[in-house]
């Protein structure tokens, strides 16, 4: 076993590309601070899990056109925060020229989901399903704490591994990988970079429509 958790030599399914230190120590304080006063001036929301209403612990917020959102009424994606039913921040231009550089897709992301992980939250295993556009990358940035990663193959009950996903690595989830079930088990506080309020930050870019043909 390595630092990170997983046997060497054991391959990743195709299509997921993980990318550790993509980001160095100053890309990573950078994007740490841009992304957090987008999101701490449009404000976090917590959302729910449709039907029970039971809250998720992690509070979320988006950047871009499309913000993924998750009621009482279901999942899907708003042009308006929850909360405040105004548009949500742009996405910051470090992140377009990362998914240019990674996506291998010729139209840009048009939601980045962000994540607060605080000590003790989580994320079920579930798959990224409510884009209409499967042909495009989920391109995951972590920041912060570390956390374990888990995924498996595209039904819920095929098997799965961990992946230590630490500040600055970069995840691609495309091709035969684009609908992997995925989730995260826990965090671990006291790694990384500070982030206020503690824990960790996730920001996934999702191409959410299909583009039009010219
Ligand atoms: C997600 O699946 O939305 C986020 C995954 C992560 O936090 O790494
Ligand atoms: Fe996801």
């Amino acid at each position: 076993m390595t630092e990170r958790g997983e046997p060497k030599d054991d391959a990743l399914p195709v299509g997921l590309r993980y990318l550790p230190g993509r980001l160095d120590a100053g890309s990573r304080r950078r994007l740490l601070g841009e992304v957090l006063e987008l999101v701490e001036a449009a404000g976090w929301f917590r959302p729910v899990m449709p039907g029970s209403g039971r809250p998720f612990s992690v509070r979320m917020c988006n950047l871009g056109r499309l913000g993924w959102i998750s009621d009482i009424r279901g999942y899907r994606y708003s042009p308006v925060h929850p909360g405040t039913g105004r548009p949500w921040p742009p996405i910051p231009e470090a992140l377009l020229r990362l998914w240019e550089e990674l996506a291998d897709y010729p139209h840009p992301p048009e939601c980045c989901l962000v994540n607060h992980y605080r000590p003790g939250a989580r994320l079920g295993l579930h798959q990224d399903r409510d884009e209409e556009e499967f042909t495009a990358p989920i391109l995951s940035v972590s920041l912060g704490c570390a956390a374990w990663f888990r995924f498996g193959g595209r039904r819920r009950r095929d098997p799965t591994r961990r992946l230590l996903l630490e500040s600055g690595d970069v995840l691609v989830m495309g091709g035969p990988a684009r609908l992997l079930y995925h989730g995260i088990d826990r965090i671990l506080p006291g790694t990384g970079e500070p982030v206020p309020g503690e824990g960790r930050i996730n920001l996934t870019l999702r191409r959410v429509t299909v583009p039009e043909r010219p």
